[in-house]
């Protein structure tokens, strides 16, 4: 029995999904190609630029967050800023970051242009010798009104209006093509080295959630089988943050029942609500059209793909190719099944089901 002030978490702190985990395990590919590009600027020079490509959850912040620490802790001739642009979502917001981390303290707040900003930053660089990079992590969320192109346009370009300017920068995004979003005047000065984050692998997953648990938890809280069953939670989401609130809430629940051990029914009743912080994060990562096929298809039990399209279709001007597009989307970050019937009288064709309780995406999608 557990006594009332004693707890199962040895560290509370490595359940949080904003806490950066000591252990950064298999993404070393990832990190040896973000210090390639950056390797230039610790030498002076301007930086490569890179562009983190994968579905949520999946280690792209993490990496600029490890990667920056690591620059931090060895060089004072860059300047690394990490903008979460689902906060900073304009222009001005982002440059008002990237003066904050380079004066260290914020920009007069009102009377001061967007322009005018961003020429303090610059020269402030040139004249400190420093190099910046600046990372926009989520960069989907400056798609509207063309922020990015003035973004990208002003911190790459800087060098032309302001002499001896260094910049760099890494985009950070869940979408395979960046490039039809973009003005051809920024593709052309942006061309960013693409770094891939595929999903965990399932034994990457295990390895993964079971240092988390040996460093969070006390010795023989949480055994082999229990961490199987995090792991098959996980795995059908892709999202390593199901995995990690799974544990918490495991814990948790263990220490309801006043047990010094985790229980397979503490892990089997709190699946489901970890696997819905998957589909909230997920649905952020989509843009409209996406995000119709996805309400469409909670509508009903299955489709056939085809009869899915006729639906979307009426809803909007996009042709076949863009439908297929968004289902192996949809697919791919795990919010819906796309499985291949394997008879039917118009041969193979996919049928499409949701992977979630359609209420849950439609309270989401409403609010
Ligand atoms: N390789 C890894 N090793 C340890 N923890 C990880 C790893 N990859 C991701 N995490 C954890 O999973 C969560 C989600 O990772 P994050 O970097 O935010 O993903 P993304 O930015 O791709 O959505 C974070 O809490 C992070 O600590
Ligand atoms: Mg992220």
């Amino acid at each position: 029995m557990l006594l009332w002030e004693e707890t199962l978490f040895k560290d509370r702190d490595l359940f949080e999904l904003d806490h950066l985990p000591e252990h950064f395990l298999h993404r070393e590919d990832q990190m040896n190609s973000l210090k390639f590009c950056i390797r230039p600027a610790l030498q002076g020079g301007r930086p490569v630029n890179a562009l983190c490509l994968g579905p949520p959850g999946t280690g792209k912040t993490t990496a600029l967050l490890k990667l920056f620490e690591e620059i931090e802790a060895h060089s004072s001739k860059v300047i690394p800023v990490h903008v979460n642009c689902q906060m900073d979502s304009t222009r001005y917001s982002v440059f008002y970051q990237i003066y904050r981390k380079v004066f260290d303290h914020f920009p007069p707040s009102s009377g001061i242009s967007f322009k005018r900003i961003f020429e303090k930053v610059a020269a402030a660089a040139v004249e400190q010798d420093k190099v910046l990079v600046v990372a926009l992590d989520d960069i989907n969320y400056l798609f509207h009104e063309k922020e990015v192109d003035h973004v990208l346009y002003s911190l790459l370009r800087a060098h032309e209006t302001c002499p001896g300017a260094r910049m760099g920068v890494i985009g950070v995004m869940s979408e395979l093509a960046l490039n039809y979003v973009l003005d051809p005047r920024v593709v052309s000065v942006f061309q960013p080295e693409e770094i891939i984050f595929p999903l965990y692998t399932r034994s990457e997953i295990r390895d993964i959630l079971s240092r988390r648990g040996q460093m969070g938890f006390y010795p023989g809280v949480m055994d082999d089988a229990v961490l199987e069953e995090v792991v098959d939670c996980t795995e059908r989401s892709g999202d390593l943050r199901v995995g990690i609130d799974l544990l918490k809430r495991s814990g948790l629940s263990a220490e309801k029942r006043a047990s010094k051990r985790i229980s397979l029914d503490d892990v089997a009743g709190s699946c489901d609500r970890s696997r819905l912080i998957h589909l909230t994060y997920a649905l952020k990562s989509l843009k409209d059209d996406e995000l119709l096929v996805l309400r469409l298809a909670a509508e009903q039990k299955s489709w056939r793909a085809g009869d899915l399209f006729v639906r979307f279709h009426e809803e909007t001007d996009a042709g076949y190719t863009r439908f297929h597009e968004i289902l192996n989307k949809l697919d791919s970050i795990r919010l819906i099944n796309a499985d291949f019937t394997g008879s039917g009288e118009r041969g193979r064709s996919r049928v499409i089901s949701v992977r979630y309780d359609p209420e849950e995406i439609m309270s989401r999608l409403s609010s």
